[in-house]
């Protein structure tokens, strides 16, 4: 196909990424994912040949994305479409019975983990003034409920963090906070519960998501997006 893009998108190996990996390599992109379960980048290096491109890294490690970014340009090229999917949600509980390192890990994957992806892929987009970038975020990124504060302070930075970014990009390019809307996966069954059941599955949820994904386009930058079926 003539518009075929490259996308760099984390988190690729369950959940909303996974599936968001299969839709994009069936519609003709190329696809360059990261997580960190190795059987799970197993499973899509065995499925999925090249341009295709899977690899084990870890969002939060700051040398780990700047290897990965250094080699993926190199090899691809700056990516067309960066999709900061990877997450974690801490497990529910009032704020003040989060320990330290539940908060710490939601920050560090949620936040630190988006800001190191744009730190060693952006300039590159950057340099060609070309690329959209979209960070996922969540209707807790714009509301809150109990029990999951940890999450949805990461959610709210992501939002701010992506209006700010997409004040400083070139003409051409966009950045925008997307609101993925509520879907049974492993994290949302960690916070609703049997609850979770009563959602969409991955796979459901792609088949609206990735063509509204596919048309942001740079006159939504800074605008906070949301998937809708
Ligand atoms: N599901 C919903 O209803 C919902 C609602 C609003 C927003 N969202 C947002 O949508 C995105 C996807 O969520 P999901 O529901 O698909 O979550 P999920 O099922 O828990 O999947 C999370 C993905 O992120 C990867 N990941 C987690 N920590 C990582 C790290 N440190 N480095 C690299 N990859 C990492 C996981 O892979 P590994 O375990 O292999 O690392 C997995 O592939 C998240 O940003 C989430 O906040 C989801």
């Amino acid at each position: 196909m003539s518009d075929a893009k490259v996308v760099v998108l984390t988190g690729a190996t369950r959940g909303l990424g996974r599936a968001m990996a299969s839709r994009l390599m069936e519609e003709g992109h190329t696809v360059i994912g990261c997580g960190r379960s190795l059987s799970g980048i197993k499973e899509l290096d065995s499925s999925c040949k090249s341009p295709h491109r899977f690899d084990c890294v870890d969002v939060a490690n700051d040398s780990q994305v700047s290897a990965w970014a250094q080699s993926v340009i190199a090899q691809s090229g700056p990516p067309d479409l960066l999709l900061n999917n990877a997450a974690t949600v801490n497990p529910n509980a009032p704020v003040w019975e989060v320990s330290a390192d539940d908060f710490d890990s939601v920050i560090d994957v949620n936040i630190k983990g988006v800001a190191n992806v744009l730190r060693h892929f952006v300039p590159s987009m950057v340099e060609q003034a070309s690329g959209i970038i979209v960070n996922f975020s969540s209707g807790w990124g714009r509301s809150t409920s109990p029990e999951v504060g940890p999450y949805c302070a990461t959610k709210w930075a992501i939002e701010g963090l992506t209006q700010s970014l997409a004040q400083e990009l070139p003409d051409g390019m966009a950045a925008i906070p997307l609101n993925p809307g509520i879907i049974n996966t492993e994290l949302l069954q960690s916070c609703f519960g049997s609850g979770a059941a009563h959602y969409p599955d991955p796979e459901e949820w792609s088949h609206y998501a990735v063509p509204y994904i596919l048309g942001i386009h740079p006159g939504h930058n800074g605008q906070s997006l949301s998937v809708t079926p």
